[in-house]
């Protein structure tokens, strides 16, 4: 479902993100990609959604060429990334209505396909209720349900958890877990939660200072003793939050790539610039990139 060769991002100004990512993931896995704040996880996400052109390396995602055919890429992929990115204002159905005409449905089918998606997360009650007045939880199964609209065969999360309290978190693994089960859908996911991580992946990758540093089951990589926070610590340095997203660096991240570190500067080159969920400007952006195949 995706394979890359020696996948490259080096950004403009030098910041070489993500070096050398060599992925295998099968269809119908759920996989979990961890790594450290500015490992090169949602620099890798948005090569293979094709919101951002690598700089080196190629990749096959969802049988398409990510480089010679990145339309037809989008149109198999859903992704639902770090910052949102949705238009909060509109109501929740109207705006997956819409979602789903930009990917060139019609009308008819669109409210169909709502309808189902809105069913499948617990939303119908709430479709004519802006996102930006939804719960925390609620709007998680909006992103979700935003992100399989078109009906793709391979879901991108970036850190679909984040902030949830634990009943929320759980009752989405069981949204997750149903795609898989359900629907044969792969699932490749980012999180911070190494709890997480164990009890929803199939296999894990562990990415740090952009290169793949270990892969394997939750089983595999615990070795059958220790926790995976052990794992990440004896492979990192460091443990997965010592620098929650918004503090002012890792302490003690080891910066021995050559590449650039962890530093404020770094974060403000995030690429979700204005950081706030839903503005529309990152949403007409996304949608953008998604229509006119423009990658960056
Ligand atoms: N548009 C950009 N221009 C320049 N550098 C960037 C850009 N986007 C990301 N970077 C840098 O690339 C590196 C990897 O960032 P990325 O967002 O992929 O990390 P991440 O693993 O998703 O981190 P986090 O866990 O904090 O979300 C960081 O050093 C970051 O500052
Ligand atoms: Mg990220």
């Amino acid at each position: 479902m995706i394979k890359t060769s020696a996948l490259s991002k080096t950004f403009p100004g030098g910041v070489a993100a993500v070096r050398g990512v060599d992925l295998a993931v099968e269809a119908g896995e759920i996989v979990g990609f961890l790594g450290p704040n500015g490992a090169g996880k949602t620099t890798t996400m948005r090569m293979l959604t094709t919101l951002v052109r690598p700089t080196g390396g190629t990749a096959t995602v969802a049988g398409h060429d990510l480089l010679t055919d990145p339309r037809g890429v989008r149109r198999r992929v859903g992704y639902v990334s770090q910052s949102g990115g949705i238009d909060l204002s509109n109501p929740v159905g109207e705006e997956l209505e819409l979602h789903a005409m930009l990917y060139g449905m019609r009308p008819a089918e669109a409210r169909e396909r709502v309808a189902g998606v809105l069913g499948r997360f617990g939303l119908t009650e709430l479709r004519d209720r802006p996102g930006g007045a939804l719960s925390g939880g609620q709007r998680r199964r909006f992103d979700l349900a935003f992100g399989l609209v078109h009906d793709p065969v391979l879901l991108f999360l970036d850190e679909p958890t984040t902030g949830l309290d634990p009943q929320s978190r759980a009752a989405l693994w069981d949204h997750i877990r149903g795609l898989r089960d359900g629907f044969g859908l792969t699932v490749f996911l980012t999180t911070h939660y190494l709890d997480e991580a164990d009890a929803l992946a199939d296999r894990l990758f562990i990415i740090d200072g952009g290169v793949i540093v270990a892969q394997g089951t939750p089983a595999e990589l615990k070795g059958g003793t220790g926790t995976l926070d052990d794992v990440f610590l004896s492979i990192t340095g460091r443990s997965l939050r010592d620098d929650p997203p918004g503090s002012l660096g890792s302490p003690g991240s080891p910066d021995s790539s050559g590449t650039d570190g962890e530093s404020v500067t770094d974060r403000s080159l995030r690429d979700d610039p204005p950081g706030s969920p839903g503005s529309p400007e990152t949403n007409g952006g996304r949608r953008a990139a998604h229509l006119a195949g423009g990658e960056r």
